[in-house]
């Protein structure tokens, strides 16, 4: 299964619930009369975050009519851009960066772990349907690498150990805390440095 392949099993209707229908209206309202289209990507967005992480043909059809715009750019855009998924996805979408400096560090072996606890391919559900994996470019965390992506959380300085813990903590229903498994605050220097010139290899 491929996360870009349509779905087969479409919901005929969709529409954004009472408050998404407000930040929709408030979203517009950022871009000038007559530029309105211009929302299209946060209106995807949302409608992705509303429906289980990925977006069904319906939400294309109902974001086109709100934006008063074809269908089929709409369609374009959903198609094109890799954040956006058009088949489920399950709860817990989780994206594995193995660009060269997460790949350097230890990627792959987050890659294994998804493979052990999730499924063997990437783009494919797991046994319960709760949850799949990716192979991405680089998250703009390489300070942090390796890392992966849950949702909208990132995970950071991981291990094989660490990643396979985290994931059995959400297939339990657990909330694993975003950040550093290293102990760092945000991306600071590891060993209290504050300079580069206070390593002496530095
Ligand atoms: S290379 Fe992995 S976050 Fe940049």
């Amino acid at each position: 299964m491929s996360l870009k392949k349509i779905s087969k099993d479409q919901p005929e209707n969709f529409e954004f619930n009472d408050e998404n229908f407000k930040k929709a209206n408030i979203i517009i309202k950022n871009y000038p009369e007559g530029k309105h289209q211009s929302a299209v990507m946060a209106l995807l967005y949302l409608a992705q975050k509303q429906n289980n992480n990925w977006i069904p043909l319906a939400a294309i059809k109902n974001i086109a009519k709100f934006l008063k715009m074809p269908y089929i750019k709409v369609y374009e855009v959903a198609t094109f851009y890799s954040m956006y998924n058009l088949s489920p996805v399950g709860n817990y979408f989780i994206q594995v960066c193995t660009t060269t400096p997460c790949m350097i560090n230890g990627a792959y072996k987050l890659v294994e772990a998804c493979k052990e606890k999730i499924s063997k391919n990437q783009k494919e559900l797991s046994k319960d349907n709760s949850c799949s994996w990716i192979e991405v470019e680089c998250l703009g965390a390489c300070v942090n690498a390796p890392m992966i992506q849950i949702n909208d959380d990132y995970f950071e300085d991981l291990n094989k150990e660490k990643t396979i813990k985290i994931i059995d903590d959400i297939l339990n229903g657990k909330k694993p805390k975003p950040g550093s498994y290293r102990g760092r605050t945000n991306s600071e220097p590891e060993n209290n440095r504050k300079t580069l010139l206070q390593n002496k290899n530095a």
